[in-house]
Order: C-alpha cells, then sequence, then structure tokens
C-alpha cells in the first residue's frame, strides 16, 4: 500500500497576514508526518509526528500558541485513535504539557483507559517522563491580548471565534499496511469556562479511525461537533460509498443544518484517497496522497 497523510491546522477566517504561517505549519507537519511512512512506521506514529509538529508551531491553536480560558490557564485537549485495534487515548483539560497528542499517545499504550482528565492527566504525564512546563512557556502574545480584551469587556464571542478563529490541528493517515490512525489537539475555544472539554478528545467527535472505512479529524466549534458526532458521522457516509471530499462536504452540511454548526473535516479513507471540506470562511490544510502522488498545502476557501 502507498502511504498517505492529510494534516488541517484549524477552519475559521486566517487573515491574509497568517495565511502563510498556516500554510508553512500544515506543510511541514505533513512532511513530517510522511518521512514516517515513507520509512516504514505506523500511521500512528506518522499522526503523532505530524500533529507534534503543529503543536510545536505558535501559530496554532494546539501546544504552545494555545488560546486561554477565563481564568487566564492554558487547557489543553488531544486524541489519538487507531483503526486497527478501534484502541484511542486522550487528555482533557491538560495543563503545563508542550505536546498533549504524545500524552494521549501513552494513554492508549500504557493504560487500559481511553482519556485521563486535568491533575490526573499531568500526573500521568510526569510519571511517563513528559516534562512539566511554566505556564508563560506556552503563551503567546496574540493570545495574552485576547484574554486581556476579555477581562475588560467580559464578551465571550464564540460565534464570532469560529467565524473568526477555531485553530485545532489534526492529521490522518494510511501506512503501507493500510492502517489508518487520526490525532486532534487544541486548545480549545478562547475565554472558555475552567474545565470546559470540547469535541477534539472524545472518540467519534474531534476524531475517528476505523481501518474498514478511514479516518477523520474535525475541527470548529467543540459543542456543535459533538451534536453530530462529526468525524465518525464523516466516516459512516464515506462507508455508504461516497468518496472522501463527497464524505466530508455532506457531514459538514450535515453539521450546518441539525445545528447550525460551523467547522472542517480532513478524512484519509482506506484506500489513501484523501479528502476534506469546511463551512468557515477558510481552512489551513497539506496532504500527500501516495497513490496518484498528489501533493499540497493550501488555504481553502
Ligand atoms: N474544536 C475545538 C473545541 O471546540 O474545543
Amino acid at each position: 500500500m502507498k502511504p498517505s497523510i492529510i494534516v488541517h491546522g484549524g477552519a475559521w477566517s486566517i487573515p491574509d497576514d497568517l495565511v502563510d504561517g498556516h500554510v508553512r505549519g500544515c506543510e511541514s507537519a505533513a512532511d513530517a508526518g510522511f518521512k514516517e511512512l515513507l520509512a516504514g512506521a505506523s500511521a500512528m506514529d506518522a499522526v503523532v509526528e505530524a500533529v507534534a509538529t503543529m503543536e510545536d508551531d505558535a501559530t496554532f491553536d494546539a501546544g504552545v500558541g494555545s488560546v486561554l480560558n477565563q481564568s487566564g490557564k492554558v487547557e489543553l485537549d488531544a486524541i489519538v485513535m487507531d483503526g486497527g485495534n478501534l484502541r484511542s487515548g486522550a487528555v482533557a483539560a491538560l495543563q503545563r504539557i508542550r505536546n498533549p497528542v504524545r500524552v494521549a499517545r501513552a494513554v492508549m499504550d500504557c493504560t487500559q483507559y481511553s482519556m485521563l482528565a486535568g491533575e490526573g492527566a499531568l500526573e500521568f504525564a510526569s510519571s511517563k517522563g513528559f516534562e512539566k512546563c511554566a505556564e508563560e512557556d506556552l503563551l503567546v502574545g496574540r493570545e495574552l491580548e485576547d484574554y486581556r480584551e476579555f477581562i475588560r469587556t467580559g464578551v465571550l464571542r464564540t460565534r464570532e471565534h469560529f467565524s473568526g478563529k477555531g485553530d485545532t490541528v489534526g492529521a490522518c493517515a494510511v501506512d503501507v499496511e493500510g492502517h489508518v490512525a487520526c490525532a486532534t489537539s487544541t486548545g480549545g475555544i478562547p475565554r472558555k469556562l475552567a474545565g470546559r472539554v470540547g469535541d477534539s478528545p472524545l472518540v467519534g467527535c474531534g476524531a475517528y479511525a476505523n481501518d474498514e472505512v478511514g479516518a477523520a479529524s474535525a475541527t470548529g466549534w467543540g459543542e456543535q461537533i459533538m451534536a453530530v458526532v462529526l468525524s465518525k458521522t464523516a466516516l459512516d457516509i464515506r462507508s455508504g460509498l461516497q468518496d472522501s471530499c463527497a464524505a466530508c462536504r455532506n457531514a459538514v452540511e450535515h453539521l450546518n443544518k441539525r445545528v447550525g454548526g460551523l467547522g472542517g473535516l480532513i478524512m484519509v479513507d482506506r484506500e489513501g484517497a484523501v479528502g476534506y471540506h469546511h463551512n468557515t470562511p477558510r481552512m489551513a490544510f497539506a496532504f500527500i496522497e501516495g497513490t496518484t502522488g498528489r501533493k499540497a498545502a493550501a488555504i481553502s476557501v
């Protein structure tokens, strides 16, 4: 099987001055994941590498560069899912860790559980050797400014955020063995209540993978994505014989029709064909499709 990978860097309005950073960041992530796949690594290794690359890039609302909650803290959600055995690992409301996606992988690999949250997740991460960073290490000026404005005005602006901003990152891949995997990571929505957990770490919502169909990762307004279990819904549509692009489009249309939802989706199917769709003004993505040799890194409008 020729491997494929697709990544997204969030679905929102992405102002012109941030376009280059988003395209470059997605391209680097897809390249990092594809390098793993070409070396014979698993789809799981590839999606973790791709998402960790974006967590390290302050352009995105994941890892370094994440948004602040109403208490001025960064709380991170992430998930990985293996399409071969349907095992997943996730962390929710995790503080002071640079690469939550790697902790999510450790939850899957080293525990009998699917998700750890809050203090327990941090204790687990420390026990597995993940370094606890300072809160400030995750902060960037743009998000501090946003937090200061929230303190001044007390306004939440969740809808404007997704018409305007929603930088969750994700990756889906198929490896040389034909196994699929996905990973999603986010700082969530800015100005969220402390302890709020979005769609990203929830199986079927922020991500889903099944070797019988493919893998999907979502971005957008978490509460709406949860309502339609967006990633699993997209794969169910794909297994009803639609191609990956049509499946993503139909799933996002369903999101909008049923709950007025805003967001985006990426998918790779078990044949290695990639798809993406969004109903936000823009979405950053990159893919390398092994079977066709197609490759792109761009902002979809
Ligand atoms: N989709 C990211 C969130 O709502 O937290």
